[in-house]
């Protein structure tokens, strides 16, 4: 029997190339969670034959139901890619109260509900892969992101604190942390800001989704079973940590 992944935000961008690497070179079952966008998640399945499944990673019992209807389809989740997230930039005299709360539920509270829903199973069968997307934003910060930020630093804390209590069950938790990669999410930066950015990417592009996708499967397969509590850093040499 394959392993089970869920990939939170796994239609489109980093999350796409994700189901595909696990399900091409892991032989993985995935499936991909989405929030929204019905017509990004049928335009997905048409092309890549990959099921979705529609819930709010931010909502604690949205998820805890979405685990066990995967559990019920497919198999016990064996493998979590947190890869949910959302921006609403803003510098902090012009963010909201909801403008922070809404990131730092959906981008850091989702990694913790998705935790909660699949961990004790993984202990049971003695063996677990949890990947978490974390950020160079959460790591240098940046300019007009306090929420981002936080969340996706405290998204590396979290993903140190876990790998502790994984460990003796055959679980790993790890991070990536992308720089700028080419998806929907850098193009909404306005273009001389996305200019000044890309003149500081020693490599000198924006990253490929490809390029993440590679390491999570990496970090997913029986080569990484020594690699835990990690930050895979996958930036161009943008920011060297
Ligand atoms: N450092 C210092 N000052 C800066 C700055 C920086 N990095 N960026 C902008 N400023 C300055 C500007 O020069 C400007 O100063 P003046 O008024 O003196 O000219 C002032 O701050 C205001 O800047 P803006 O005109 O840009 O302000 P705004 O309110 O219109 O927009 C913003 C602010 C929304 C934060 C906008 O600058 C922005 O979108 N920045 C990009 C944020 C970003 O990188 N987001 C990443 C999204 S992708 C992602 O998050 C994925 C990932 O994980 C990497």
């Amino acid at each position: 029997m394959s392993r089970v992944a869920i990939v939170t935000g796994g239609t489109r961008g980093i999350g796409r190339a994700i189901c595909e690497r696990l399900r091409d070179e892991r032989g993985f079952t995935v499936v991909a969670n989405y929030a929204g966008n019905d017509d990004a998640a049928r335009k997905f399945t048409d092309e890549t034959g990959i099921p979705t499944i529609k819930f709010d990673v931010g909502d604690y019992d949205a998820v805890q139901d979405a685990c066990q209807k995967v559990a019920g389809e497919h198999g016990l989740v064996d493998v979590v890619v947190n890869n949910a997230g959302i921006t609403r930039d803003g510098t902090l005299l012009k963010m909201s109260y909801e403008d922070w709360d809404a990131v730092m539920r959906t981008n850091l509270g989702g990694c913790f509900n998705m935790a909660k829903a699949t961990f004790a199973g993984m202990k049971e069968r003695g063996w677990g892969r949890i990947v978490n997307i974390g950020s160079i934003n959460g790591q240098a910060g940046q300019y007009g992101q306090v929420n981002y930020a936080a969340a996706k630093s405290g998204i590396h804390g979290f993903t140190k604190a876990l790998a502790q209590e994984g460990a003796r069950f055959g679980i790993t938790v790890n991070a990536i942390a992308p720089g700028y990669i080419d998806t929907d999410m850098v193009a909404a930066v306005p273009e001389p800001v996305l200019e000044k950015i890309v003149a500081k990417i020693p490599v000198g592009r924006l990253g490929k989704a490809s390029e993440i996708a590679r390491g999570v499967s990496f970090l997913c397969s029986e080569h990484a079973e020594f690699v835990t509590g990690s930050t895979m850093s996958i930036n161009g040499g943008q920011h060297m940590y």
